[in-house]
């Protein structure tokens, strides 16, 4: 009898929506295409793959599965030492553990999804000579190679929904409403929230943003006969004045604040600079909850089939990614390697000047 394939699937990093989808779509795909089949699905992302804490997978842990939030195998996020190591909490490196797991289950590749941290760390996996699918998911969208990741819709449309009920209540109450939203180094969900909720500021950690700039244009709304006003917030944001410190003294600055995020700053600064009710709301973690949108479900599944299609046709080091519209693989190298930041110049950055959002410059 022919040897079975062998596939171990990981969801490493911060969850997202989607996560579920995708398996299903690798395990449904592998299933119909492939004979003589193991899958084993890793528990906790790498966790499972260096402590052998694993799960034999059926054709059936496949079903019911596509419209659930979080991920079914559970995810964690390791120490990662930039281009060189993955360590334990003593400093040692978990990859020769992991590399010892991948050849006892007769491995023939890892399915990995996740996002940049974990592009990474796959990345490292793959030099070790273990071969590698790997997946984009995450809501920052801000993974290098693909024109989008799957959750990011997700979380878009969760933004969205905060931003459209706080609506409401900042124009009953005449008031500034920040609302913090997900990003620590890239602005992409707060951009497309921001747009899609008619925010009237949009804060992004690519574009310093200077408070006294931003409270003129709150006074001249007010002036114009709107009473109230929502900004837009990435929890990365930065002023003018951070982006001249270096990385010790903004770290430092950062301990000392009396503020949690930097949300409650901006809100306690434009309070005093407009003299306007100002509140703060921080969705956080709820962006990433719950079932993933119908557009995610579709990114994921597509994501997933095309990984058991790379697996048979052994096109290992590879993410798969959407460009223009259609699926492909990139080289996990160059995935890797970057992080898709929102260009400065980009076209809805221009747009939303353009119908006069305040970028905070
Ligand atoms: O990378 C996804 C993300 O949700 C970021 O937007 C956010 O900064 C971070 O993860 C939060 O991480 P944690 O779940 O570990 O608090």
């Amino acid at each position: 009898m022919k040897r079975a394939t062998r596939v171990g699937l990981i969801t490493s990093g911060g969850d997202c929506q989607g996560l579920n989808a995708a398996i299903r779509g690798v395990g449904k795909a592998l299933f119909q295409r492939v004979d003589n089949l193991e899958i084993y699905g890793m528990y906790d992302g790498y966790r499972g793959l260096i402590e052998r804490d694993y799960k034999f997978m059926e054709r059936k842990d496949f079903s019911g599965i596509l419209t659930e939030g979080g991920t079914i195998l559970g995810t964690s996020r390791q120490r990662y030492i930039p281009g060189k190591d993955i360590v334990d909490e003593n400093g040692e490196s978990v990859i020769p553990r992991m590399l010892d797991t991948y050849n006892r289950l007769g491995l023939d590749c890892l399915v990995i999804m996740g996002g940049n941290g974990t592009q990474k760390s796959a990345k490292l996996l793959m030099d070790a000579g273990m071969n590698v699918v790997t997946l984009p998911k995450t809501i920052d969208n801000d993974i290098w190679g693909t024109d989008t990741t799957f959750g990011f819709q997700s979380a878009v449309n969760i933004a969205t929904n905060v931003i459209d009920y706080l609506h409401t209540t900042a124009c009953s109450h005449g008031r500034i409403f920040v609302v913090e939203l997900m990003g620590r180094d890239a602005g992409w969900l707060t951009l497309h929230a921001g747009i899609g909720s008619g925010a009237d500021v949009i804060l992004i950690p690519e574009i310093p943003y200077d408070l006294e700039k931003v409270a003129e244009m709150l006074k001249l709304r007010r002036k114009r006969g709107s009473g109230f006003s929502i900004i837009a917030c990435a929890e990365g944001a930065v002023s003018v004045d951070e982006t001249k410190l270096d990385e010790e003294a903004s770290r430092r600055k950062k301990e000392q604040s009396k503020h949690s995020t930097v949300s409650y700053a901006i809100a306690e600064e434009l309070e005093r600079l407009t003299g306007q009710d100002t509140r703060v709301t921080v969705p956080g973690h709820y962006q990433r909850g719950g079932p993933p949108c119908p557009y995610d479900r579709v990114l994921a599944t597509r994501f997933g089939a095309y990984a058991a299609d790379l697996i048979i046709k052994k096109q290992y080091g590879t993410m798969v990614a959407i460009q223009h519209g259609e699926i492909v693989a990139i080289p996990l190298a160059d995935a890797a390697s970057k992080t898709k930041f929102l260009p400065v110049d980009h076209p809805m950055i221009q747009m939303a000047r353009d119908i006069g959002i305040c970028m905070g410059d």
